[in-house]
C-alpha cells in the first residue's frame, strides 16, 4: 500500500520520471512472470509430467540403445534401466569381462538382446570405431548414449596437468563421443525411415564442471563445456529426421569417477540419477534456460536454476566459490596420496 502511495507521489513529479518509472515496473512485473513461469516449469518437468514412454524410442520392438562406458556406474545403469524398457543393448566399455557379466544379468533379467565391445577409447585407433561400426552395421538402432568420460584424478592447476590425463579427458569425452555419434546417426536415421512413427533419440552426458567454468577441473571443464554447443548444435540438425538430441548436466553422483560413495539429498547414486533422466527425456528440467539440455534430478535442477538465476554460471562469484571448493578437495587428495591411501 505504502509502495502505491510512493509509487504515485514519484510518479506525479513529471513526464519523464513517470515513464522511466512505468517503465521499471513493467521490466520488473515481465522478470517476475518469466521466472515463475520457468521455476512452475521446472517443478511441472521434475515432479509432474508423467515418465516418458520409451515406446516412441521403438521399446519392446526390437531396437538398439547403444551405451558407451556401460560397465560402471552411470553407464551401466543405463544400460539395465533401458533393458527393463524393453530395449536390446549394446554395452561399449573398457573391460570385457565387466561387459560380459552385465550383458548376462541384464539378458537374464530383462529377456532382451545383448551385444559387447572391449575398446579403449583413449587409445583413439581408427579399429576402434572400425569395430563399432562393423558390430552395429545390421542392428536397427534408435538410441545412443554418449556416456563415456574421464575426469582429472584429483583437482589439479591446469599447468601442472600431465600431458597423458590431458589428452585421454579430450580424446575420450569428445573425440570419442564425436566419432560414436557420426558412426550411430546413418544407423538411426535409415531405422527411422523403415519404422515411421519411431523417434530417435541421442543422450550426451555433460556435468556442472561444464556448466561452471571449473578452475582446478580446467581440462574437464573444457571439455564438458565443448559437449554442451555441439549437442546443442546437433539438435538443431537432427530435429527434422525426428531424433531428440539432448545434453544431460549433472552435479555428483557417487561412481568411481566421484570418487564419493555415500548418497545424499544433493549426491544420488547412478540408479536414482538415470532413473531422473529417462523419466524426463525431452524435458529441461533444471536447465530451463537451454535448448536442447536437461538438468534432471530434482536437487541438480534446482541448483541449476538458483545460480543461473542469481549470480549466473559466468560470474566472477561462482568462479571464486568453484575455486575455493577445489583448492579444499585438492588439499585433501594431497593429503591422502601422502598417507598412501
Ligand atoms: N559421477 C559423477 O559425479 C558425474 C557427474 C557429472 C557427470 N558425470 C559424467 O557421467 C559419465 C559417467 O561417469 P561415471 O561416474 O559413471 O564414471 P565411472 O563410474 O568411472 O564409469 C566409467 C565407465 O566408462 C568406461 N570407461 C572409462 N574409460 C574408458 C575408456 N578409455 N575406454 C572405454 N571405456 C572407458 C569404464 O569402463 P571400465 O569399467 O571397463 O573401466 C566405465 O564403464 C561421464 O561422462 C562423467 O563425466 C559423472
Amino acid at each position: 500500500m505504502s509502495f502505491a502511495v510512493d509509487f504515485s507521489a514519484l510518479a506525479g513529479q513529471s513526464c519523464i520520471v513517470n515513464a522511466l518509472l512505468y517503465v521499471a515496473l513493467a521490466i520488473g512485473v515481465c522478470k517476475l512472470t518469466t521466472l515463475t513461469l520457468s521455476y512452475a516449469s521446472l517443478l511441472l518437468d521434475v515432479f509432474v509430467l508423467p515418465p516418458v514412454d520409451f515406446k516412441t524410442y521403438g521399446a519392446k520392438t526390437g531396437k538398439w540403445a547403444v551405451i558407451t562406458g556401460a560397465s560402471d556406474g552411470i553407464g551401466k545403469e543405463y544400460a539395465l534401466q533401458l533393458a527393463k524398457r524393453g530395449m536390446n543393448v549394446v554395452l561399449i566399455s573398457r573391460t570385457q569381462s565387466k561387459l560380459d557379466a552385465l550383458a548376462e544379468e541384464i539378458e537374464l533379467k530383462y529377456k532382451v538382446g545383448t551385444k559387447t565391445l572391449a575398446i579403449d577409447f583413449a587409445a583413439d585407433k581408427a579399429s576402434n570405431y572400425e569395430s563399432i561400426a562393423e558390430l552395429l552395421q545390421s542392428l536397427p538402432v534408435t538410441v545412443l548414449i554418449n556416456n563415456v568420460g574421464q575426469s582429472h584424478s584429483i583437482p589439479v592447476p591446469f599447468v601442472e596437468t600431465s600431458d597423458e590425463e590431458l589428452r585421454n579427458i579430450i580424446t575420450i569425452n569428445n573425440t570419442a563421443t564425436l566419432k560414436t555419434t557420426q558412426i550411430v546417426i546413418p544407423l538411426i536415421q535409415s531405422t527411422l525411415k523403415q519404422n515411421k512413427g519411431t523417434r530417435g533419440l541421442i543422450l550426451t552426458m555433460g556435468s556442472f564442471g561444464g556448466l561452471l567454468p571449473t578452475p582446478l577441473l580446467a581440462t574437464y571443464s573444457g571439455s564438458k563445456a565443448f559437449l554442451q554447443s555441439w549437442s546443442s548444435a546437433l539438435a538443431g540438425e537432427l530435429a527434422s529426421d525426428n531424433i531428440d538430441v539432448e545434453l544431460v548436466i549433472s552435479y555428483l553422483v557417487t561412481s568411481a569417477m566421484s570418487k564419493i560413495r555415500r548418497t545424499s539429498a544433493t549426491i544420488p547414486n547412478p540408479k536414482a540419477f538415470v532413473a531422473s533422466v529417462l523419466k524426463t527425456v525431452g524435458r529441461r528440467c533444471g536447465a530451463q534456460e537451454r535448448y536442447a539440455t536437461s538438468t534432471p534430478f530434482w536437487s541438480h535442477a534446482i541448483m541449476h536454476w538458483a545460480i543461473e538465476n542469481t549470480v549466473g554460471v559466468y560470474s566472477k562469484l561462482a568462479n571464486t566459490l568453484n575455486l575455493n571448493m577445489h583448492l579444499s578437495i585438492r588439499k585433501r587428495a594431497l593429503k591422502k596420496l601422502a598417507k598412501g591411501k
